[in-house]
């Protein structure tokens, strides 16, 4: 992969597609779970934001540490983005069982998935409690992309 720009990484990944959050715990245990409710909210700065059910463990995670990565993943792993998203890594290391292969970030501690075609690596700059749900804004440090890869734009339980 390589540095890429907003305006690219916006290009390759319209419409907004599926999505895999990146966190680590108080441990450093790296997580990974499907999202689909994210979305680009400004350019200068930089700013994304997710939205991320109270239940879920990567909640926890994002609350401690303050950053995450959001990672679009290539079609190559779509059986493993289904496991994550519907797992919790409460309970297992999805890493190791999904075989998750991982590359360091550049701007955070939190690493992206390698099979990603665009990564953002971002830092929470603010939470907004939403229902049941939490809304982390972002502010992209950096952003990696990989034009080559071919997108998994969607994902439901026809996951065939
Ligand atoms: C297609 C798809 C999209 C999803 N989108 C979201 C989402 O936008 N926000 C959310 O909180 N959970 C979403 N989920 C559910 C989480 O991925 C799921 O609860 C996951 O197991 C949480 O993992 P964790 O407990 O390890 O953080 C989605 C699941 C699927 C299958």
């Amino acid at each position: 992969m390589e540095e890429i720009t907003l305006n690219l990484a916006q290009k390759i990944s319209s419409p907004r597609p599926f999505g895999l959050v990146v966190s680590i715990d108080s441990s450093n245990k790296v997580n990974v779970m499907g999202i689909s409710w994210w979305t680009y909210v400004s350019r200068n700065p930089s700013l994304l934001l997710i939205c991320l059910s109270n239940r879920n463990y990567t909640n926890e995670n994002i609350r401690l540490s303050k950053e995450f990565s959001l990672c679009l993943p290539s079609e190559d792993i779509k059986d493993e983005a289904w496991k994550c998203s519907t797992t919790s890594g409460r309970s297992i290391n999805k890493v190791e069982e999904y075989n998750l292969e991982l590359i360091q970030s550049n701007h955070i501690n939190t690493p992206i998935l390698r099979e990603s075609y665009v990564a953002f690596e971002c830092k929470v700059v603010k939470e907004i409690e939403a229902g049941d749900h939490i809304i982390f804004l972002g502010e992209i440090l950096n952003i990696l992309g990989d034009t080559t890869k071919k997108p998994l734009y969607s994902l439901d339980d026809n996951n065939d």
